[in-house]
């Protein structure tokens, strides 16, 4: 079905701010979701653009009022933030004053030296494009997407506070900043009157990245909020895979997740991992979601969704207890770090 054929008929659930109880990020006056959604995958030309507007839809009918974006994700690159734009258009304008919309720059693009890393031109240039393609005129949070060591951090951040200072982002994020970079960010955002609202790190069971590097130590000391992203470790973390790869999942369509990662160490552990949800009466999505959670630096667990039947499943994550000090032991037995990556 063609975009422009969608007849404009939603209205918001009514209910949708009983379900999920909001956290703020760091230091900052804003409250974000504790599970948002990003379009990295299965959005794109390639998707059926009718469910790709269910899961938008539907996700905001749940409470998720944060949408992570890309000038990146698609296929193609900037076509997830088309996608969302026409949805926005058709569907979500009367509500955009309750969206929390995130874009990033910086990852290539294209061959050219201004769709990639750090410069003011590129991450400028970026933003104007997908205000363009989301059809917004500002951002709610614009991210420098990771970071670029050939280009002075002064000027990336000068650009970023820019954008703020030009009204077209709110608030300004770093994501995959190592914690001696995202300090240097900290410092220089504060000293231009633009605090640095969030920095988005991949953490998981399978990935323990920020609490090894002494990213979330550095985020409750300097004041910024973590929204991290893949805890369920882009499906790993969940049920699918503990004994084939079923047809149209992301191990078998995607570049970034090989069906080789799927070994018998991986089935091993995520086997134990399942066994100990089991225990507690809910699914291995259900706790990997409630084990990032855990930590309250962690503002949002920014997961993806092929399906409203998975973004169902996942809110249910926040209504079981949290887990107990016995729970977490076992937790770091099989949540190996590095599994499957
Ligand atoms: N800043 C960065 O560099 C960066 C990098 C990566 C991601 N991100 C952001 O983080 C977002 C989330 O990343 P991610 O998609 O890797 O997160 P994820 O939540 O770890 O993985 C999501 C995928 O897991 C599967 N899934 C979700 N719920 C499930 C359930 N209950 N049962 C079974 N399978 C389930 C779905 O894949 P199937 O297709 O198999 O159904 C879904 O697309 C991205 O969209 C993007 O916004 C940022």
């Amino acid at each position: 079905m063609a975009y422009g054929a969608f007849e404009q008929t939603y209205a918001a659930a009514e209910d949708r701010y009983e379900h999920l109880a909001y956290r703020r990020a760091g230091a900052s006056g804003l409250d974000l979701p504790p599970l948002s959604l990003g379009l990295w995958q299965k959005f794109g030309t390639d998707y059926s653009p009718q469910t790709q507007r269910d899961i938008l839809l539907h996700a905001f009918d749940l409470g998720i009022t944060h949408f992570d974006n890309a000038d990146r994700y698609g296929p193609p690159h900037r076509a997830a933030q088309q996608v969302f734009g026409t949805v926005l258009a058709k569907d979500l304008a009367p509500y955009r004053d309750e969206l929390v919309l995130s874009t990033k720059a910086g990852n290539p693009i294209s061959p050219s030296p201004y769709h990639k890393g750090g410069s003011r031109k590129s991450l400028l240039n970026s933003l104007d494009h997908s205000l363009r393609d989301l059809g917004t005129d500002y951002v709610d949070v614009f991210y420098h997407h990771r970071p670029d060591p050939t280009t002075p951090i002064e000027e990336t951040v000068g650009a970023l506070a820019g954008a703020v200072q030009q009204g077209k982002a709110l608030y300004v994020g770093v994501s995959n900043y190592a914690p001696e970079q995202a300090h240097e960010a900290v410092v220089l955002l504060r000293a231009a009157g633009v605090p640095l609202l969030v920095h988005q790190p991949r953490y998981s069971i399978f990935d323990r990245t920020p609490e090894t590097s002494g990213l979330i130590d550095l985020a409750a000391r300097d004041g910024f909020g973590l929204v991290v992203y893949s805890p369920l470790a882009q499906g790993l973390l969940t049920d699918k895979y503990l004994s084939e790869i079923p047809a149209g999942a992301r191990a078998e369509n995607s570049a970034f997740l090989k069906p080789e990662q799927i070994d018998a160490t991986y089935r091993e552990r995520a086997a134990a991992l399942n066994a100990l949800a089991a225990e507690r009466g809910q699914s291995l999505a259900q706790l990997a979601i409630q084990w990032v959670l855990r930590r309250p630096e962690v503002t949002s667990a920014l997961i993806g969704a092929s399906s409203t039947w998975q973004l169902d499943h996942n809110v249910k994550a926040l209504d079981f207890p949290a887990l107990t000090d016995d729970e977490l032991k076992i937790v770091d037995e099989h949540g190996v770090h590095g599994t499957g990556l």
